[in-house]
């Protein structure tokens, strides 16, 4: 029986168009707590009372508690390994895109250059009113809502339950899904539309799909052919090894 990895870093070898498509779960050993896990950020703040477009505009100082415990944390936070070993696959070619539903900009610092942000990033406010930007800054945390010059309220350039997708990462992600031959899905549970269709586009395309979880999720009984189970800060490393060593 070849070894799972193996069999994972041969498929990455050999294939044209590699794709990532990465969610809170990557971040998690970044000291990101995600969304969905015990103790996970819905578990303090609700989702529809703190991160839909109708809670912004109905009540920003209260929506804004979250985005500043959350702005904190990220603010703390460092590339893991996950982010690293990604990074090196597409440095050496073995990777052509990162599709993140993450805001916290890890990949990119970690040094992935092609990263398509799915649900925007928390690095930016844009005002609600006359969409003017500026960059997120906590330190009016004892005042509620930042306000923009306008009288309009700021909010994190990030996609809340009720926004659209980015037209262009819809697009590029779409176009990517349908056209990869290999796809790792990394810390996601595949509960959130229309990110969590993408794996299914992919596989639907024939493509061979790698998944990094601590436990299985939908994907992993459905279409995932590599489950590679556990910490991404230890299975993407392994894999990238695997996949790299030999290339080396
Ligand atoms: N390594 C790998 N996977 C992990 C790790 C880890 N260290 N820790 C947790 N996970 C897995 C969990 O088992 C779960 O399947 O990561 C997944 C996290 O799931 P969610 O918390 O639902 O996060 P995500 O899938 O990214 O949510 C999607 O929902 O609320 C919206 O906009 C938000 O982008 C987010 C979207």
């Amino acid at each position: 029986m070849k070894d799972i990895y193996a069999e994972a870093a041969d498929r990455i070898r050999n294939a044209q168009c590699v794709i990532a498509v990465t969610g809170a779960g990557a971040s998690v050993e970044s000291g990101i707590p995600d969304f969905r896990s015990p103790g996970g950020l819905w578990t303090k703040y609700p989702p529809f009372e703190y991160a839909t477009i109708e809670a912004f505009h109905e009540d920003p100082d209260k929506v804004w508690v979250m985005f500043y415990e959350l702005g904190e944390t990220l603010m703390k936070a460092e590339p893991n390994p996950a982010h690293y070993a990604l990074a090196r696959l597409e440095e050496k070619g073995f990777l052509t895109a990162i599709i993140t539903q993450n805001i916290d900009a890890l990949h990119q610092r970690a040094g992935s250059s092609t990263v398509i942000e799915y649900h925007g990033n928390a690095d930016t406010l844009a005002c609600s009113a006359c969409f003017r930007k500026r960059r997120m800054d906590i330190s009016h945390r004892d005042h509620g809502a930042p306000r923009c010059e306008c009288g309009g309220y700021m909010k994190p350039d990030v996609v809340l339950f009720g926004e659209i997708i980015p037209p262009q990462a819809l697009l590029q992600s779409e176009t990517l899904a349908r056209t990869c031959d290999a796809l790792i899905i990394v810390g996601t549970s595949a509960q959130v539309y229309p990110a969590a269709g993408l794996p299914y586009t992919a596989k639907d395309c024939g493509a061979y799909i790698i998944e990094c979880n601590v436990q299985p999720t939908d994907f992993t009984r459905a279409i995932t052919d590599a489950f590679l189970q556990g910490p991404a800060g230890k299975t993407l490393p392994r894999l990238a090894d695997m996949v790299i060593g030999d290339a080396a």
